[in-house]
């Protein structure tokens, strides 16, 4: 497995991997890898004969008062991991070299990026549309596998990826989830123990709103009451909501289809995100 921190090198390495027409497939990461990423890895070997993993913590992405400092690294456990999940390269640029001094390009998404994450941290997916884009670039990826997990990031960069013609293909992956139904997600490690055992209600709160909402129940009650329960249970509800699944847009009304529920709640100072797909009966 490479480790590659210079431009230069990366364009070397991934020229050989791509050698012959082999394809090589993308995995963007801000690190702290768990097995969510690692599943990630695992299709990514699906759609190509060759696997990079980016791992760069990506501070356009933070808000001012958001704290990059504290978002976890840990450079040789991610390393160790993806030796063992058979990764071929891993991009590990600094920040001078992604965005060295007078860098003044961003790529700014509307449509899917705006409300429910983009509302409330605003900059964010400017920040991920313009590093994913700078990756595209600089890995020359046929193919970047990203988790469902992060539903709203995976639609901006469809978004991004259609609107500028890149010449790459978007796989999203369902969301691996713990035996209790918590999303995986990096931010977990931050929760306190008491959060954790509590964090799985987020998600069960979810499904079973999906689950009245299939049976019939109207959206908007079904969704307000599941609110109630998460703010008597601790959460610090902050949107639960059923959406066009590409757009974002509010699900109509009385129609029926596949709509996406996306949920966003504090538990302490963490923000657990999660979605679900929910079929609406006609
Ligand atoms: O999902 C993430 O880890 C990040 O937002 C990404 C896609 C690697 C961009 O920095």
């Amino acid at each position: 497995m490479q480790v590659i921190r210079d431009l230069a090198a990366l364009r070397a390495a991934t020229a050989g991997l791509r050698a012959g027409g082999r394809r090589l497939a993308l995995v963007p990461t801000m690190g702290a890898l768990h097995r969510g990423h690692l599943e990630l890895v695992a299709e990514a070997r699906r759609h190509a004969e060759a696997v990079a993993v980016s791992i760069f913590v990506n501070p356009l992405q933070f808000g001012p008062n958001e704290d990059l400092a504290r978002y976890p690294r840990d450079e040789a456990g991610d390393l160790e991991k993806l030796r063992g999940a058979g990764c071929d390269l891993v991009w590990m640029p600094g920040v001078e070299t992604m965005y060295p001094p007078g860098a003044a390009t961003v790529i700014e998404v509307g449509g899917p990026s705006e409300g429910f994450e983009g509302a409330a941290r605003p900059s964010h997916f400017r920040g991920v549309a313009t590093v994913c884009t700078k990756l595209f670039q600089q890995t020359g990826a046929d193919t970047a596998v990203f988790g469902e997990k992060d539903w709203q990031q995976l639609q901006v960069v469809r978004r991004v990826v259609s609107d500028l013609d890149m010449p790459i293909g978007i796989v999203g992956y369902p969301t691996v989830r713990e035996e209790d139904g918590l999303a995986f997600s990096s931010r977990n490690a931050r929760l306190s123990p008491g959060e954790r055992a509590l964090a799985p209600v987020l998600a069960r709160e979810m499904r079973e709103a999906i689950a009245a909402m299939a049976g019939g129940a109207v959206p908007g009650p079904a969704l307000e009451a599941a609110i109630l329960r998460l703010r008597a249970a601790g959460f610090a509800p902050d949107y639960l909501a059923l959406v066009e699944p590409g757009t974002l847009r509010p699900w109509p009304e009385d129609t029926p289809g596949q709509a996406r529920l996306l949920a966003a709640a504090r538990l302490g100072d963490v923000r657990l995100l999660d979605n679900m797909p929910a079929g609406l009966p006609g």
